[in-house]
C-alpha cells in the first residue's frame, strides 16, 4: 500500500502555474532569443517587444524553476535550456510543448467534457494544423530514434522482405529498420501532409530506393501490400475501440500468411489505474481528440486475436503487442 498524499502535495498538483510559465516561455521562444548572451528584463521587452514588468515577473519564475540562471541582473539559460529550448539546437524539443500550449483551452473545457461527454475537438492536430503536427513528429523522431533501432534488432526481421508501418509519421521505424536489416523494404502509409516530413527524413537517410511513401487515411483507404510486417506505433490512442478494431482487422487482411502486427502504444494496467501518467495521458486524450483513449494491454491482444491473430504476445509490459498470421493451410 503506498502511503496517503499530504494536503502540501495535494496543493502543489493544484498549482498547474510552472507548466503555462514553461508552456508560455517556449511558446514566445524566450530561450532562442538568450541563446549564446546574457541580458536584463527591460532589454529582452525592448527587443521582444513585450511588457518589461510581466517579463521580469516571467523570467525571475524561470530562474526559481532552473531553467533559466540570472547573475549581475542579467538572465541567460541553463545548459538544459541551451541544449533542448533554443530553436538553433539540433536537440530542440520545444514544438511539443507549444503543441501543450495550443491544448491549453481545450483542457479549460474539461468540466464541460465530464457533464456532456463530448470532447471540445472534432478532429487531432495531424488533420486540423498540419504544419504544428509535422513539427511535433521533428521532436518525436527525435525521441524515438533510440527504441526504432531497439525495436528493429528485437524483431529480428531477417527473413521479412517488406514491411508497412502504418500513421509512421517521421519514417523513424522504417528508417531505422531499413538500416537494421539491408535487405528490407518498407512502406510508410500516412496522411498526406505528414508525407511531406517523411519525405524529407527518408532522403536525409538515403533510403529513397528502398522506402515508399503511400498517402491516404488508414481507416478508409487500401494499405496496399501484402506485407511480411505492419507496424502501428502511438497511433491507436488518437481512435476509439471500435474503428481500432476495424483497423486490426483490416491490417489482418495486408499481411501475407505467417505475416505479423505489431502493436505499440500507451497500454494501461487492467485495472486501469497505472501507469500513472498514461492515467493522466488518457484525461489529455478526452479533451484532445474525437474519441480517442488508451487502452489495456488485453484489449489490444483481443482485437488481433478478434481479427484472426494467432500467438499474440505483450513484447514489452504496457508498450508492445505482436500477433501472427496463420500461415495457408
Ligand atoms: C503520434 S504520430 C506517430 C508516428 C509514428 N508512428 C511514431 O510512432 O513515431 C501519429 C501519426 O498517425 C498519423 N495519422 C493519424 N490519423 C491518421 C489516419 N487516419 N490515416 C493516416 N495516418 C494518420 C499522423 O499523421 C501521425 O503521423
Amino acid at each position: 500500500m503506498s502511503r496517503e498524499l499530504s494536503l502540501a502535495e495535494i496543493f502543489q498538483m493544484g498549482y498547474y502555474w510552472e507548466a503555462k510559465i514553461l508552456l508560455t516561455a517556449t511558446k514566445l521562444d524566450l530561450f532562442s532569443a538568450l541563446e549564446g548572451r546574457a541580458e536584463s528584463a527591460s532589454a529582452l521587452a525592448a527587443r521582444l517587444h513585450l511588457n518589461e514588468r510581466a517579463l521580469s515577473l516571467l523570467l525571475h519564475a524561470l530562474v526559481a524553476m532552473r531553467i533559466l540562471t540570472k547573475q549581475n541582473g542579467k538572465f541567460f539559460n541553463t545548459g538544459v535550456a541551451q541544449k533542448h529550448l533554443a530553436k538553433t539546437s539540433s536537440e530542440y524539443v520545444g514544438h511539443l510543448l507549444i503543441l501543450h500550449d495550443s491544448e491549453w483551452k481545450n483542457w479549460g473545457q474539461l468540466e464541460e467534457t465530464l457533464q456532456t461527454g463530448i470532447s471540445p475537438v472534432r478532429q487531432h492536430v495531424f488533420e486540423t494544423n498540419p504544419d504544428m503536427g509535422a513539427n511535433v513528429l521533428t521532436v518525436l523522431d527525435r525521441i524515438g530514434r533510440g527504441s526504432g533501432v531497439n525495436l528493429a534488432k528485437s524483431l529480428r526481421l531477417d527473413g521479412s522482405e517488406h514491411v508497412i508501418d502504418v500513421g509512421g509519421g517521421a519514417g523513424t521505424n522504417a528508417i531505422a529498420f531499413c538500416r537494421e536489416y539491408p535487405h528490407l523494404r518498407a512502406t510508410v502509409f500516412d496522411l498526406p501532409q505528414t508525407l511531406q516530413v517523411t519525405e524529407r527524413y527518408i532522403k536525409e537517410a538515403g533510403l529513397e530506393d528502398r522506402i515508399t511513401l503511400k498517402p491516404g487515411n488508414f481507416n478508409t483507404d487500401a494499405l496496399g501490400g501484402p506485407y511480411d510486417l505492419a507496424v502501428m506505433s502511438d497511433i491507436l490512442h488518437y481512435q476509439g475501440h471500435q474503428t481500432n478494431a476495424a483497423l486490426v482487422r483490416k491490417v489482418f487482411a495486408h499481411l501475407k500468411s505467417n505475416g505479423r502486427l505489431v502493436m505499440k502504444d500507451r497500454f494501461l494496467d487492467p485495472n486501469r489505474t497505472s501507469p500513472a501518467w498514461t492515467t493522466a495521458f488518457t484525461v489529455h486524450i478526452l479533451v484532445n481528440t474525437e474519441c480517442g483513449d488508451c487502452y489495456t494491454t488485453q484489449e489490444a491482444m483481443d482485437w488481433m486475436i478478434q481479427a484472426g491473430f494467432e500467438s499474440v504476445t505483450e513484447l514489452e509490459p504496457r508498450a508492445i503487442v505482436q500477433g501472427m498470421k496463420p500461415g495457408a493451410i
